[in-house]
């Protein structure tokens, strides 16, 4: 009985009623066009950039294609059984609303846009599979890593409110910095009100910094080009950030290389990176003093020189602060990325300023060791020309 269905089976799948050799010549044959077929089909799967990944009803993967693999970096073999809840968002327990029983119930496509694991925002369509006899048995999700769109609209809506609340803010700080500038002025050191004077006048000042780099970040700054010396723009830069950084009983060293040739740039955007550089050295430093506590003195030191080709010129700002993990030096230079407290910074520092070196033809560098400190280079190309030919500057922060 049994041999007569293997032999019923093997007439059926391969078409030969003939004698025994035939047969397995042509089981063979077949064989090795369903695995053509399926090798095909795996080729199809894996070719796809996006994720795709198919579940059975009790919600456990059946099959993922190699973008979900390294989407998932978890070896296929551990991703297959587990459960879709578990993979996409890290949960032990059923999505709820589920977009898999939605399908399953409905026989009908779904989609969802949803933040997953990793912080990335996938949209997920969901697609009903059937069996032969037209019931739902499975869903296929294909999904689609949109995280970078979603956060440059993000970006861009964040962008256009700061414009708003920077340029409302900038006239009554104006009055606020000025008004302070020139009490100082009047008033002898040994005035009662001295400190809170400059107090006010130093708080102004780094609203000032916060209100530009909101500026610039949403484009609304416009730089004019022209032909500037480094040394000035360092001098004028520190005249902003000194009191800061001294106050904060940090020494500050200043080397400034004689000849640097004069360059085509903008002196505010310039000077704007120098003070954005150098304040991040004094709260690397000062975050330091307050963990450690170890009585090493802290040091911020700011360098001007020319590479030895020639062809650049380059302000080093040097800290013995904490330093950078590894892990988190391709994020410092992301807009909104802050590792400091709410009050204490808006992580638009390092963005804005390597857009404004980058709108210079220039680039900021990075060299940091965790626990020893960091030194930021802004690297200017010498002798170049204006980047935009009405000697505006054009800004690219995102
Ligand atoms: N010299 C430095 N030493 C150690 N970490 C630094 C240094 N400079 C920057 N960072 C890190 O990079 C992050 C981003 O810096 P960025 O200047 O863009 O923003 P911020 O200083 O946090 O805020 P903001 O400059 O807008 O006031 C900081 O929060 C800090 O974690
Ligand atoms: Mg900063």
């Amino acid at each position: 009985m049994v041999m007569q269905n293997k032999k019923e089976l093997i007439e059926k799948l391969t078409g030969v009623h003939s004698s025994k050799k035939s047969y397995y010549v042509a089981l063979k044959e077949k064989i090795n066009e369903l695995l053509q077929i399926k090798r095909e089909w795996e080729v199809t799967f894996s070719a796809v950039t996006d994720l795709l990944v198919f579940i059975n009803s009790d919600y456990e993967i059946q099959r993922v294609n190699k973008a979900a693999v390294d989407f998932f970096t978890t070896p296929e073999s551990d991703l297959l059984g587990s459960k879709c809840y578990k993979l996409f968002y890290g949960r032990e327990e059923k999505c709820s609303p589920c977009i898999g029983d939605q399908v399953l119930n409905t026989q009908k496509t779904s989609y969802l846009q949803s933040r997953t694991r990793y912080n990335r925002v996938l949209d997920i369509f969901a697609y009903p599979a059937f069996t032969e006899q037209n019931k739902p048995y499975g869903v296929t999700y294909y999904a689609k890593d949109v995280t970078r769109l979603i956060d440059s609209i993000k970006l861009a809506s964040m962008g256009e409110m700061s414009a708003g609340v920077a340029h409302e803010l900038n006239s009554p700080l104006t009055a606020i910095v000025g008004n302070s500038q020139l009490l100082l002025r009047e008033a002898s050191p040994d005035n009662p009100h001295y400190q809170l004077i400059k107090d006010i006048h130093t708080s102004g000042i780094r609203c000032q910094r916060i209100i530009k780099n909101l500026m610039t970040f949403s484009r609304q700054d416009e730089f004019t080009f022209e032909k500037i010396d480094l040394n000035t723009i360092v001098k004028s830069g520190l005249e902003l950030a000194a009191y800061q950084i001294e106050k904060s009983k940090i020494d500050l060293v200043v080397d400034l290389y004689e000849n640097v040739p004069a360059l085509s740039g903008s002196g505010n955007g310039l000077e704007q990176i120098i003070v954005n550089l150098l304040l991040n050295a004094k709260d690397a430093v000062e975050e330091k003093m307050q963990t450690e506590k170890n009585g090493e003195k802290g040091i911020v030191t700011i360098k001007t020189r020319i590479h030895p080709d020639n062809e650049f010129a380059i302000v080093d700002v040097s800290d013995n602060g904490h330093g950078i993990e590894q892990e988190h030096v391709s994020q410092i230079f992301n807009p909104f990325y802050t590792t400091k407290s709410s009050g204490k910074g808006t992580g638009l520092g390092l963005s804005v300023s390597l857009g404004i070196a980058q709108a210079h033809g220039g680039f900021i560098d990075l060299d940091t060791t965790v626990g020893e400190g960091s030194t930021f280079s802004l690297i200017l190309p010498l002798d170049q020309e204006a980047p935009v030919k009405n000697g505006t500057m054009k800004m690219q922060c995102d």
